[in-house]
């Protein structure tokens, strides 16, 4: 079916920015929406996907017809993906997740005291690279979000992370990265393919990812 490239197909997204606990009312994270990957399961959805949306804390409202799981810091993030890695065919993910996190948590409110102080952080697992290592038939595609030197950062993250494409952004443009509903992205291959994409709205450049992504399942039969 031309209008349903993904029926039959599982496509798990993650979305928003991990939340990683100081105590009960404070936390570090990031200024990432969940724009992007709200707008990748919605789009999958409706090119006929069963979708699985893992999302962090956004502001967003649920997607329709997705099961959604939501999680709020890195670790839940990963043991939610790891536990339905093995049953999908697409995994995109779009969440920003914190790369530190704090050594520990404190139960209770931290006291103000000395004129300074230290907060001790310690490094969060990376799940793409774990999805990297795991994967079987899945077509995993990683984002990378940067701010110089595009190509060559998202050609280092696609082979680091082993993932069969990278969709690199310039967060620095105006229409791109975190709260836009646009976005500049260049999408780059193991095989060394570099498409440079013009500014699209969100839901036109998952469109784009995820056509592609169906046209390079193993069961299409396309070029890989
Ligand atoms: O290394 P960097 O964070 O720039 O890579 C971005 C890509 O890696 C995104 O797809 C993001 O979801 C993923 N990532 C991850 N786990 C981390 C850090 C990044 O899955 N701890």
């Amino acid at each position: 079916q031309p209008d349903l490239p993904l029926q039959g197909k599982k496509v798990l997204v993650t979305a928003g920015g991990t939340v990683e606990r100081l105590d009960p009312v404070r936390y570090l994270s990031n200024d990432s929406s969940g724009k992007m990957g709200y707008a990748v399961a919605e789009e999958a959805r409706g090119m006929g996907a069963e979708v699985v949306l893992i999302s962090a804390p956004s502001s967003l409202p649920r997607p329709e017809g997705v099961e959604f799981v939501p999680v709020v810091s890195a670790l839940d993030m990963l043991s939610a993906v790891m536990e339905r890695l093995k049953d999908v065919d697409i995994v995109i993910k779009a969440a920003a997740v914190a790369d530190y996190r704090p050594a520990e948590a404190s139960p209770v409110k931290i006291k103000k005291k000395d004129e300074e102080m230290t907060i001790r952080l310690v490094k969060n697992p990376d799940i793409l690279q774990q999805i990297g290592e795991r994967k079987t038939k899945q077509y995993v595609i990683g984002f990378a979000a940067e701010t110089n030197d595009l190509e060559a950062n998202g050609l280092d993250k696609l082979r680091r992370k082993n993932c069969d494409l990278m969709v690199a952004n310039d967060v620095t443009l105006e229409g791109a990265g975190f709260g836009t509903d646009t976005n500049i992205v260049t999408l780059l291959d193991k095989d060394g393919n570099v498409e440079r994409l013009p500014i699209l709205s969100k839901r036109e450049v998952a469109r784009h990812l995820l056509k592609l992504a169906a046209e390079r399942l193993p069961s299409a039969g396309g070029e890989r």
